[in-house]
């Protein structure tokens, strides 16, 4: 019955407006990419602190590429005068763009694709992207930037099954060079087209996975972060050990347990629970110690304590 309610698939617009939901880690990377490669964007989260910290953290990242000559100073001056709400560049510069902050979904209505980042819960992305639909041009595109959710049960929330399709960005977004691009049981190649070239327009290089638990970073990486905190967990050795075992022996830039608390304790457990249930193996089951600092609160740099302590 739901087939017949189906919208038929729209032309895809030229990527102009790039929408951000939400504003934490990831959405204000991402708004930072689109922003700083020529795109108008909206980004949209209720906590108007949130926009605040994410505005904070925009212009500390835009400096830091521009003290390395990078970015044009031209473009980083139009952020650095943005830190009010809401953020409008000024024209006078081909590079200068507008990125615009807001707590009203509504506004996204303009933008060519909407990408997705909020909290990693399946019925509140589910409920979101219900919403999205109603509101988001009928050619575009909707993006989720979720680590291991079914991008077919996103989906499933619409009436654009061929225009949803999965973007995941890596932590943080603006330095690391990859993008997943997942696409769901009904993603047409038009979208999938038009979304890796979005990614590539970002420098980033891409990778295509099937929808299925984890796509291919957080099925490799999630259970090696799993397996360290058992090995704390059984007292094999110090955190500090452990992390220093596998940057120095396996040279990775940082190791396990500090690359948890980066991408968050909280999100490392939902991705574990996301590939226990969805891929039914127990060798997905999460360590009982990351259970126990997530409840605790132990949530990583986040919250200025997770297997470490930043206060
Ligand atoms: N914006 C701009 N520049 C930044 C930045 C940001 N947000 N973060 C770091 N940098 C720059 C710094 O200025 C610095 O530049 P220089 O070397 O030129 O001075 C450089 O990056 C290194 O930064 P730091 O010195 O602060 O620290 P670091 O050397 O430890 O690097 C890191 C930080 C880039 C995060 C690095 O440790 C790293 O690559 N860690 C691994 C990250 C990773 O694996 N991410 C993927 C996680 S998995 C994921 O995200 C998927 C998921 O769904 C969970």
């Amino acid at each position: 019955q739901r087939l017949t309610t189906l919208r038929s698939p729209e032309k895809m617009a030229e990527i102009k407006c790039v929408g951000v939901v939400g504003a934490g880690q990831m959405g204000s990377g991402i708004a930072q990419l689109a922003a700083t490669n020529g795109l108008d964007v909206w980004i949209m989260d209720a906590d108007r602190d949130a926009l605040s910290r994410a505005t904070a953290a925009i212009s500390s990242s835009v400096n830091r590429f521009v003290s390395k000559g990078l970015l044009s100073k031209a473009r980083s001056l139009s952020m650095l005068c943005s830190c009010y709400f809401p953020i409008k560049f000024e024209a006078g510069d081909d590079a200068m763009r507008r990125l615009r902050l807001t707590s009203n979904l509504q506004d996204l209505r303009s933008a060519d694709i909407i990408i997705e980042a909020i909290l990693e819960s399946e019925d509140i992305k589910k409920k979101l992207f219900k919403e999205l639909d109603g509101i988001a041009k009928s050619s575009a595109i909707l993006a989720s930037n979720t680590s291991s959710i079914s991008i077919t049960r996103l989906a499933s929330a619409t009436q654009r099954p061929t225009q949803v399709i999965g973007m995941h960005f890596m932590n943080p977004p603006p330095i690391m060079k990859l993008v997943e691009i997942i696409r769901g049981a009904d993603t047409s190649q038009e979208t999938f087209i038009a979304t890796k070239a979005l990614a590539e327009r970002f420098g980033k290089t891409t990778v295509c996975s099937q929808d299925y638990a984890g796509f291919i970073v957080n099925r490799i990486l999630m259970p090696m972060i799993n397996e360290a905190f058992h090995t704390l967990y059984t007292g094999v050795a110090t955190k500090e050990d452990i992390d220093s075992g596998m940057k120095h022996g396996t040279n990775q830039p940082m190791g396990p347990l500090e690359l948890a608390d980066l991408i968050g304790l909280d999100v490392c457990l939902s991705i574990m629970k996301v590939l226990h249930q969805g891929l039914g193996d127990s060798k997905y089951a999460p360590c009982p110690l990351l259970v126990q600092y997530v409840d605790a609160g132990r949530l990583g740099r986040k919250r200025g304590v997770g297997v470490y302590d930043y206060r």
